[in-house]
């Protein structure tokens, strides 16, 4: 290999993963662990001496960070706000400077250095007792002041000063490609009309779609692209079901924040998912088939199909005992006809049909209650015998449809050229577009994912004129939990709303 080539390696092995964090010496990062976590280089304990009374306390549980924010930039909420310890804002531009009504000259060292240990500015204002102070040794505010000098650079990945960047995995060919338009049309649609109204908090957003390929392989790719390379700050509504059991793992090392579906391995912190999750849809049937049906206790049955089923099965079981059921363990369907008075199904189409015929030819007729987005593709075919015994979960219902809600709907088809059949996916990514764009308002100029992944947290009763309320909370991922009760008719099939959303408690 020439010297060339092996360079140009090493830069593009260089350009990948953690290496893009700061380059810090030795120093720095001393002192970027006693800002994150408030310990010392040394094996003293530190201790930070807090509000008016001064009651000293580890400053192990009141780093810098926990005020400041791990990128430095200061919190807007609460009254006496942490500033940003920006350092061109705190030591480096001319003319005086203004935090919580005070006014100060420009910072320096042992300015610095006293406002962290005796709580006073350079023009010698006491800081309000809310900021703590700091018994530090003499190395150790080194190694803190040379941190903060550095703190600036501290930034995420895809915020630039005029644009913000987000990305996503969509495929352009295979099974899935109709799907990956749609999606692709309306994110694009929506980021454009955002950046027609000046985009947000001055910053143009910016869409990068990358197609995440045939296979697994290719997908983490693509992935890996997107972050390293084309850094993006945030995955908006990613299509890549090859991506299930690694994508959650992947993004949580680096704390992208994602606005979609949840994978079928399961949620994460990092994944905010508009839509309900299957668990809790089946829960809606449920409480449905008790009030309506008059279903005992241990009338209910999880039936699954398809070993990737089987967790899922085993918590809607678990969460079912949590409501008051008494339901019997849960049941691979394997052709067999399974017993119960009513069953909850967890697999495809293909395997709810076949549950269906095995069944029926066993004289058997129990409720079965399934999620519309597993199996509504099979209702079509199910015999007339089925009428009025099949009730699907379905999250939003055309009633759910304001009168904007609708016009949104319908211009963005005619505009894009978009089949009225597909509307579930246009909903979903418009949704999905929404929660990410109220998120990234909420948090301000100073856009990091920490912030916008509290924010997102903090979004309640969003009304998408699309979908019931939306929202999440601090253990919350999915927008909504539960489901409109839909009862099929059958031939057909006819749809019948039999009980509206009602959101179901997490659990007791
Ligand atoms: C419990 C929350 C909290 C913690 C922990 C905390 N601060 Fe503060 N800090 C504040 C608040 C609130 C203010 C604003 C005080 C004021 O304006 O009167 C502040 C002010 C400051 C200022 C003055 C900034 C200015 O513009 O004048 C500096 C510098 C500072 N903090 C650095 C630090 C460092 C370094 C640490 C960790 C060693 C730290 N803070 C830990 C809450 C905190």
């Amino acid at each position: 290999m020439n010297t060339t080539k092996a360079l140009a390696m090493l830069i593009a092995i260089g350009l990948t993963g953690q290496a893009l964090a700061l380059d810090l010496t030795p120093q720095e990062e001393a002192g970027k662990r006693l800002y994150r976590e408030g310990v010392s280089s040394s094996d003293a304990q530190l201790t930070a001496r807090v509000g008016a009374s001064g009651m000293s306390v580890p400053a192990s549980v009141l780093p810098c960070a926990s005020c400041h924010g791990t990128d430095g930039r200061g919190r807007a909420e609460g009254g006496v706000r942490p500033p940003s310890l920006d350092w061109q804002r705190l030591a480096l531009g001319e003319g005086d400077r203004q935090a919580n009504s005070r006014s100060y000259p420009a910072y320096a060292d042992a300015t610095l250095a006293r406002a962290i240990q005796q709580g006073v500015d350079p023009a010698g204002n006491r800081l309000d007792p809310a900021m703590p102070r700091f018994d530090l040794t003499l190395a150790d505010q080194r190694n803190l002041t040379a941190y903060l000098k550095r703190l600036g650079e501290e930034r995420d990945p895809g915020v630039e000063e005029g644009e913000l960047r987000l990305g996503t995995l969509l495929p352009d060919s295979g099974p899935l490609a109709e799907a990956g338009h749609v999606i692709r049309a309306v994110l694009e649609d929506g980021v454009a009309r955002l950046n027609q109204q000046g985009g947000i908090h001055g910053r143009r957003l910016q869409l990068v779609v990358l197609d995440p390929g045939p296979d697994q392989a290719s997908a983490e790719l693509a992935l890996e692209r997107l972050l390293d390379q084309e850094r993006v700050f945030a995955l908006v509504t990613p299509l890549a079901p090859m991506l299930d059991q690694s994508l959650s793992a992947r993004i949580e090392q680096q704390r992208v924040p994602l606005i979609g579906s949840t994978p079928r391995s399961g949620g994460s912190t990092q994944i905010f998912d508009p839509m309900p999750s299957v668990a809790s849809q089946l829960l809606s049937l449920a409480s449905h088939a008790r009030a309506s049906l008059g279903l005992a206790p241990d009338g209910l049955r999880v039936v699954y199909a398809g070993a990737d089923q089987a967790a899922l099965a085993e918590q809607v079981r678990e969460r079912l005992q949590e409501q008051g059921w008494s339901p019997a363990p849960i049941e691979a369907f394997d052709g067999q006809a399974v017993e119960g008075e009513g069953i909850v199904f967890l697999g495809r189409p293909q395997a709810f049909a076949e549950l269906a015929a095995a069944l029926q030819a066993a004289g058997r007729e129990p409720y079965l209650l399934a999620a519309s987005s597993q199996v509504a593709n099979a209702v079509a075919g199910l015999p007339a015998q089925w009428s009025q015994r099949v009730f699907l979960a379905y999250p939003y219902v055309p009633s759910d449809w304001t009168v904007q809600g609708l016009a949104t709907l319908s211009s963005l088809e005619q505009r894009l050229g978009l089949d009225p059949r597909q509307a579930s996916l246009q909903v979903n990514t418009l949704c999905a577009l929404r929660l990410l764009t109220e998120g990234l308002k909420q948090i301000g100029r100073d856009a990091s994912r920490e912030r916008l992944v509290a924010a997102l947290e903090g979004l309640h009763d969003i009304d998408t004129g699309l979908t019931p309320a939306l929202g999440f909370g601090p253990g919350r991922r999915q927008g909504m939990a539960g489901a409109h009760v839909i009862a099929v008719g059958l031939p057909g099939p006819r749809f019948t709303s039999v009980a509206p959303y009602r959101p179901v408690p997490d659990s007791l």
